[in-house]
């Protein structure tokens, strides 16, 4: 028998979101699953019960009823004790959880033998889990609003116009945290043409800044211990990053604070001081307001004006953008549906063998399974104990190997150059000279790609391919040689052998091209 998916209306205070949304009702049901939304669920994200019967939903009076006849439930803020009441015996639910916040609801849920998939709980490193990462779609639409909201109380344009009454400078930015709500703000203020800045302890998401159109600010600090995760950093790196956000407080015009550190409260970087040295008219938003804000003047889920600075502390963006927001979760939970359903009969499998189910699992049939054990593929690749002192930092190639060791090193250029003495010994002289050409070309395509950064890899190839087609000159000279060098024209084998490096070489030239084409169109507006 297919289960029946149920999505009460949310009635956490100020909760505008839904859990799904009627186009995606539609993919699951073919899944295989009967779905049942209650009456007036959509209204605040503008969903009406309408769109959801067209859509094949049935609409259930009144959250008892729909509660009792789910199988599944789909919501999105942490459920009441009223809600986990409602909860079948045995029944499935499928939402934020946050069980470390949450132990008491754990219990509760615990007693009534459910399972509980906890979206918050999702192995975000598993590549395969991107699909279904609730945290990062809600914080990418929750920067995108943290940004309009800032437009709204700033009396100014964002972008420098020149107009008939006078010049317009630019409103200038700071982001503070780039993660995915810090770089959706960042893509968001440059594209309404901001001047925008950002910092982040994690000094490697500079070039992601840069390619949103931002500038990386620098704390000048050498912190010991590298970069990789968000964490708490010393006491010098933290004075200097005041000094350095003092600087900016001075200069910019709107503020939004990101910080975060996972399991922590928020980092408090902009303070009291700071928010005093601003211009009047000036706008902080401080995203973080929930774990206590990264402003010292922040009051959670309040705007307030502090110094002549307007302080917006609202933890509830999402809401304030309940289309997009419930568009996407709905959209991470069908993509979860679709993990749990593989046979598209209706039928879930909560299989504990697989890393995300496993990880997003964190009550099976009444038993606590929360917290799980770190996921086998989703560990990050183990970094060398201990960087030999003189590695390059300035080398581009970061997804490599380590660097060949001195002996290893040593043991090729000797076999290379045994080689090269047998080859310059018995080779004949027409092929030394092609041979030199062979091993400087390789040098200098080795030197070429190692020194491009990794994600730049497919790009350079496609136009390197289109490039390397400069062989079908080769060919062609070998079809048709020209009269100057007096060689005969080839016979047989040789001719069709050139015939189809011609054809390979124009698959790859034009292909090469096509590729660069379609990747470049991706960046075009
Ligand atoms: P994230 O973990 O992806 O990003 C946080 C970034 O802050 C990381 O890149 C980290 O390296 C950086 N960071 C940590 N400590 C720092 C420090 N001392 N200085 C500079 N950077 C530092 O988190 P995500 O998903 O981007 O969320 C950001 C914040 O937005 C969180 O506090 C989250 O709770 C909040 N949020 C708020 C919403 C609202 O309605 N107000 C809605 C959604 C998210």
């Amino acid at each position: 028998m297919p289960l029946l998916i149920g999505v009460p209306r949310e009635i956490a205070a100020g909760e505008k979101r839904v859990a799904t949304v009627p186009e995606v009702v539609e993919k699951l049901i073919k899944l295989g699953f009967k779905v049942a939304v209650e009456s007036g669920a959509g209204d605040a994200a503008n969903f009406s019960d309408d769109t959801y019967r067209a859509a094949g939903a049935e609409i259930i009076e009144g959250a008892a009823k729909l509660w009792a006849a789910s199988d599944i439930v789909f919501k999105v803020s942490v459920p009441t004790t009223e809600e986990v009441g409602l909860l079948r015996e045995g029944g499935h639910l499928i939402g934020f959880i946050w069980p470390a916040q949450n132990p008491e609801l754990m219990q509760q849920l615990a007693a009534k033998k459910a399972t509980v998939l906890a979206i918050d709980c999702l192995p975000r490193m598993l590549s395969r889990a991107q699909k279904m990462d609730a945290l990062t779609s809600q914080a990418g639409v929750a920067g995108y609003r943290a940004v309009i909201e800032a437009a709204n109380v700033f009396g100014r344009f964002f972008n420098g116009q020149i107009t008939a009454a006078g010049k317009v400078p630019p409103a200038k930015v700071f982001i503070a945290g780039a993660g995915v709500a810090g770089l959706a703000a960042i893509g968001t203020a440059a594209g309404l043409g901001a001047i925008v800045r950002a910092n982040d302890t994690r000094a490697e998401v500079a070039d992601q800044v840069k390619s949103l159109g931002g500038e990386f600010v620098k704390v000048e600090y050498e912190e010991e211990g590298g970069g990789g995760y968000a964490k708490v950093m010393s006491e010098g790196f933290q004075q200097a990053q005041r000094d350095m956000y003092a600087k900016q407080a001075k200069e910019v015009d709107i503020i939004i604070t990101t910080a975060l550190i996972p399991g922590k409260p928020a980092p408090k970087l902009i303070t009291a001081e700071m928010v005093q040295s601003m211009k009047p008219g000036s706008v902080i938003v401080d995203m973080a307001a929930e774990r206590g804000g990264n402003c010292e003047l922040t009051e959670p889920g309040q705007v307030v004006v502090k110094h002549g600075v307007t302080i917006v502390g609202y933890t509830d963006l999402n809401s304030r953008l309940a289309r997009q927001s419930s568009t996407l979760y709905a959209t991470n939970l069908f993509r979860l549906s679709e993990e749990l359903c593989k046979t598209k009969d209706g039928i879930i499998n909560v299989n504990m063998d697989d890393d995300a189910i496993r990880g997003l699992t964190v009550i099976k049939d009444g038993v606590v399974t929360w917290p799980a054990p770190a996921p086998k593929l989703a560990a990050a690749p183990a970094k060398p104990a201990a960087k030999p002192a003189v590695a390059p930092s300035a080398h581009g190639h970061g997804g490599g190997g380590a660097p060949a060791s001195a002996g290893k090193t040593a043991a090729i250029f000797g076999v290379a150059a045994l080689m090269f003495l047998l080859i310059g010994a018995y080779a004949p002289a027409a092929f030394l000279g092609h041979f030199t050409v062979f091993v400087l070309a390789c040098f200098i395509g080795y030197m070429v790609v190692w020194n491009v950064t990794p994600a730049l890899h497919t790009p350079l190839m496609s136009v390197t391919n289109a490039i390397s087609s400069i062989i079908a000159i080769g060919a062609l000279v070998q079809i048709a040689p020209p009269l100057m060098l007096g060689l005969d024209r080839p016979d047989g084998w040789i001719r069709w052998l050139a015939v189809a490096g011609i054809a390979l070489t124009a698959v790859n030239m034009f292909g090469g091209f096509a590729v660069t084409r379609r990747m470049l169109s991706m960046f075009r507006k």
